[in-house]
């Protein structure tokens, strides 16, 4: 038993320990990104692909609290420039993109309310299938990834 305490917290430490490291290697491939685009013209992410790998992250975390029994309380993303954030190319801002991105938006900010009646398991799934309603038409590529985030 006193090995199984030690080990979660060791797990604790390193999840915290590799959220930190992440933070890092998250400027170090942005500065080695554009040196390489610079020198082999590589694929570069569209601001709208950063925000939505941010917003991924966020929403990895806030499983990881809510499964440990704690309350999100904070929604650090500016999720107004969803509005305005410059997408690949190939897509656009769709009337299926409009039916979708406010909806989401007030569901995400429903899981950082404090003092909802709903159960925070199910404001969070109901959010993570706002993201996948929007995935279905606009962006098919990530919904097994996004899929994950699925509190069971
Ligand atoms: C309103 C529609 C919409 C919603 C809501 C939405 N997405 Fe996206 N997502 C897109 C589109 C469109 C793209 C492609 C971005 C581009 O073209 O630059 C994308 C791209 C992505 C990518 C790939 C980024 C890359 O590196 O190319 C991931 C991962 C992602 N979304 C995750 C999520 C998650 C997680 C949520 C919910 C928390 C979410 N999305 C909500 C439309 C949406």
């Amino acid at each position: 038993m006193a090995f199984y305490y030690n080990n979660k917290y060791l797990s604790l430490y390193l999840l915290i320990f590799l959220i930190f490291l992440n933070c890092q290697n998250e400027e170090n491939v942005a500065e080695s990104t554009t040196k390489k685009v610079v020198e082999y013209d590589m694929y570069q992410p569209s601001e709208m692909a950063n925000l939505m790998n941010a917003m991924y992250a966020y929403n990895q975390q806030l499983k990881a609290q809510i499964v440990a029994g704690k309350t999100p309380t904070q929604l650090p993303l500016d999720l107004a420039k969803l509005h305005t954030a410059e997408m690949t190319d190939k897509n656009g801002r769709t009337p299926a993109w409009n039916s979708f991105v406010n909806v989401f938006i007030a569901s995400q900010q429903t899981i950082i309310d404090t003092i909802s009646n709903v159960d925070l398991k199910e404001r969070y799934n109901a959010s993570i299938n706002n993201c996948l309603g929007c995935h279905k038409t606009e962006c098919t590529g990530p919904i097994p990834k996004i899929k994950k985030l699925l509190i069971q």
